[in-house]
């Protein structure tokens, strides 16, 4: 008898601990980064949206008739698939297939870029924080037009995608 009431309080403490455990690893999901976190990845996103834009304004400056193939494989490069850090992101005639929105944020994001409008998320991805922001592109140079054919030859205000990017919130 003594036996069977030791034996049931242990069942009961392990159920409790189980329990608490589980709940516990269900809030992580839940609870924000601090707003401190959240602005470090903010002004690195920042920082690396300035770098970004230099290294592209340099390849546009860079393309000739002459050299598109080898700007567009510069660029694909530059943007490797294996990168979700940082996307071009595209839906009108896309020089890759993997451009095109894949999750819930880039197809909010790119729907927004098309009426030329930012978009920022805080969000739980696979299994860590993100910072994630999209910066809407138009069709601001002459040269976009040389790479993507099916644009008209610029500059023209017309918004064609958006430049996704996201920042780990350590
Ligand atoms: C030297 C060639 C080149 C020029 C110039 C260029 N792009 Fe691109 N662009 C690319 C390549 C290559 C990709 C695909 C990158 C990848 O592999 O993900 C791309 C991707 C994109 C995408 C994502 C959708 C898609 O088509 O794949 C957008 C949007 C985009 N570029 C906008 C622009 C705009 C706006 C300009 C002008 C300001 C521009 N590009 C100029 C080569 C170019």
């Amino acid at each position: 008898m003594r036996l069977r009431k030791v034996i049931n309080y242990g069942i009961f403490v392990l159920v409790i601990v189980i329990s608490c455990s589980l709940t516990t690893i269900a809030r992580g999901f839940d609870i924000p980064p601090p707003t401190q976190k959240i602005e470090f990845a903010q002004q690195t996103s920042d920082l690396m949206l300035a770098t970004l834009f230099a290294a592209l304004t340099q390849e546009f400056d860079e393309t000739t008739p002459q050299n598109v193939e080898q700007g567009k494989h510069s660029i694909s490069l530059i943007f490797n698939d294996k990168n979700k850090d940082m996307r071009l992101v595209g839906t009108f005639g896309p020089l890759r297939e993997n451009d095109r929105p894949y999750d819930k944020f880039e197809r909010q994001a790119h729907a927004l870029a098309l009426a030329g409008e930012a978009y920022t998320s805080v969000q739980w991805v696979e299994d860590q924080w993100y910072y994630r922001r999209s910066i809407p592109l138009s069709n601001f140079r002459p040269e976009c037009a040389l790479c993507h054919t099916n644009y008209q030859v610029g500059p023209t205000s017309q918004q064609v995608g958006a430049l996704m990017l996201r920042v780990p919130i350590k």
